[in-house]
């Protein structure tokens, strides 16, 4: 890999903040705000094609969004399955694999469909891998991955870091070099938090609905300037 090359992050990934924020600031519904980030994630995502980025893991349903009122948790759910039925045909030609992250089971039946269909029908493409976690939780997925192990009759001396990793959510991927969040926050909120021990971060106070193309490109600057050390000198 050439320097050039080592200084855009293979693997970003995405808390994508504010967008309840963005929505009050200017008088409008939570869900009118996780639309207008809907529409930014179109934009970050062709802009991660144009930057070489080859894996994209966005947060958009914790495990823990299922305590918020009703209504929202339903609008997300529906956005999702909007967002399918409209970009899936063009995601695809550009050549995405869209993965999921987290637990189809409990969720509505047509919202964990549409992601199984999303998975299926770009399965063979590797332009850029599109990780959505949804009904995701960090500390979930590691339960998720014992339970896995322990069925398979994985013995204690066989279990290793490389092999917990393939019982992730994430398997396919390699771990994070970037982790950006928006809105101000500096918190990792349960997300990847196995996958996160050696990611570089990035905090903004722009929200996510804001975070265009241009802070984007700051982030992988920023990126483009850290010495990673990975516990050594
Ligand atoms: C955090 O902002 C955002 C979310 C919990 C949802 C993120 C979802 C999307 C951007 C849209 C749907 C995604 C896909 C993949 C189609 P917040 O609501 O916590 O904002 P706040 O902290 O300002 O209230």
């Amino acid at each position: 890999m050439s320097e050039e090359e080592k200084r855009i992050p293979r693997h970003i990934a995405i808390i994508m903040d504010g967008n309840g924020r963005w929505a009050q600031s200017r008088g409008l519904t939570r869900i009118e705000g996780h639309k207008a980030g809907t529409e930014n994630l179109r934009q970050i995502i062709r802009a991660s094609v144009d930057f070489n980025v080859k894996y994209l893991t966005i947060y958009a349903f914790s495990t823990e969004n299922w305590g918020r009122p009703k209504d929202e948790v339903k609008g997300l759910m529906t956005i999702l399955e909007s967002v399918i039925d409209r970009e899936l045909n063009e995601l695809n030609a550009e050549g995405v694999r869209i993965c999921h992250l987290g637990r189809l089971e409990s969720m509505p039946v047509k919202t964990s469909r549409k992601i199984e269909h999303a998975v299926e029908v770009t399965r063979h493409n590797d332009r850029l891998i599109l990780n959505i976690a949804w009904n995701y939780g960090g500390r979930d997925e590691i339960v998720h991955a014992i339970q896995q192990i322990i069925k398979a009759g994985i013995p204690a001396e066989k279990i290793t870091e490389e092999l917990v990793s393939c019982y992730m959510f994430t398997c396919d991927s390699p771990d994070p070099d970037l982790i950006i969040r928006t809105s101000g926050e500096m918190r990792l909120s349960n997300f990847l938090i196995w996958q996160s021990a050696y990611s570089e971060w990035y905090a903004t106070p722009t929200l996510w609905p804001d975070f265009n193309k241009q802070e984007y490109q700051k982030a992988i600057d920023a990126y483009g300037q850290r010495k990673r050390r990975f516990g050594k000198i």
